[in-house]
């Protein structure tokens, strides 16, 4: 598996990782058992990266990780976690106090002195312009609480903010066959300022596997439900912010490309997205071992070429530009 540098941690990660919401909650129910073994499946098949978030099923996800981790004591990985949605989304919570209860939480979770990564989960916008707010993750740092910290953000903008902060070392954004936006200026722009980008919902909450149709149905608990309208959080982190026929319908028009190209239609959405220039990880979220070991096979890939990077942008350009580009 490729390694890639995460911008300013000087971490090497593999450029699959595994995004683990699914260990928490929210995607209806993934049992202990299935979630200990995604993480060995991951590992076993060369992934170093594991995104996580304190809010994961209340915690769920981290202290799975966290056991997942006393097992195995040896294995490289780095681990990014998530802080700031325990609490109402306002600008006055972002303090070092909280800062300091929330990681203490997450290393208790985690079993982990120093935390590899913490990133600010998806802040209000007015949070990126707070010098204290990153007065106070240095803080962190030089308290050794943190070896280091990026913020998720759901726009453009927000990113290139957090870009723009010094102490930043990583972003991380939506991008995916049916997000293209980051393409323009995100990456450029982390890769000169020496950021890591994380890409996550690479398989726009897996509408990109081309499995479901227009009759599929999700268990109640699976945001896929209850968030299809962005009733409980942004409604870009549901199917990426598309409506659910149109990109059923999109799904499919991928799917008939990535066979004709000879690669199932995950694999080929994750390879598209990892072999963006300045993506460092992709983090696919897998309920199960065989999906966590088909998205790490997305790693050995070779380039997809120019045909099929040109068709993947006509299908953006036809189906979702108009509506996706101008939001995020
Ligand atoms: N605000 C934030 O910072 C934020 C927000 C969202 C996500 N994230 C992170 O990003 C990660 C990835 O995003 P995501 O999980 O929302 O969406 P995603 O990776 O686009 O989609 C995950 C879903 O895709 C399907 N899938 C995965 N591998 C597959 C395969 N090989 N074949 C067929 N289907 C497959 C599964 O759907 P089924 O469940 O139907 O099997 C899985 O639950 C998350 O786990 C989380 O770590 C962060």
């Amino acid at each position: 598996m490729e390694q890639r540098t995460l911008g300013r941690t000087g971490r090497d990660v593999s450029v699959i990782g595994l995004g683990t919401w699914q260990l928490g909650a929210d995607w209806g129910e993934v049992s202990e058992r299935d979630a200990l073994a995604v993480l060995d499946t991951s590992a076993e098949a060369g992934v170093t990266f594991f995104d996580t978030a304190d809010v994961y099923g209340d915690g769920r996800s981290e202290r799975l990780i966290g056991t997942w981790r006393a097992e195995h004591p040896d294995t490289v990985l780095t681990i990014a976690t998530k802080m700031g949605r325990r609490v109402e989304q306002r600008p006055e919570h972002y303090t070092l106090a909280n800062f300091r209860a929330w990681t203490d939480r997450s290393r208790r979770n985690l079993g982990a002195d120093t935390l590899d990564l913490v990133q600010l989960h998806c802040p209000p916008s007015a949070v990126h312009a707070s010098d204290e707010v990153f007065d106070a993750l240095d803080t962190l740092v030089a308290e050794e609480a943190i070896a280091g910290y990026g913020v998720s953000v759901e726009t453009v903008s927000e990113a290139l903010r957090a870009i723009a902060r010094e102490g930043v070392a990583t972003v991380q954004i939506i991008l995916n066959a049916f997000r293209h936006k980051p393409l323009e200026e995100v990456l450029p722009a982390a890769q000169l300022a020496g950021v890591g980008v994380i890409a996550r919902v690479p398989l726009a909450s897996g509408l990109l596997s081309g499995r479901y149709t227009r009759e599929t149905e999700f268990p109640a608990t699976d945001h896929r439900s209850f968030n299809r309208r962005g009733e409980a959080f942004d409604v870009g982190e549901t199917f990426s912010g598309v409506e659910y026929d149109t990109g059923v319908a999109a799904a499919h028009e991928f799917a008939d490309l990535a066979r004709a190209h000879g690669l199932e239609p995950a694999t080929a959405a994750l390879a598209w997205v990892a072999q963006q220039p300045g993506v460092s990880t992709v983090i696919p979220g897998a309920r199960n071992p065989a999906q966590a070991r088909s998205n790490a096979s997305a790693g050995a890939v070779p380039p997809l070429g120019e045909d099929f990077m040109t068709a993947v942008g006509t299908l953006y350009d036809a189906r979702f530009r108009a509506e996706v580009h101008p939001r995020w």
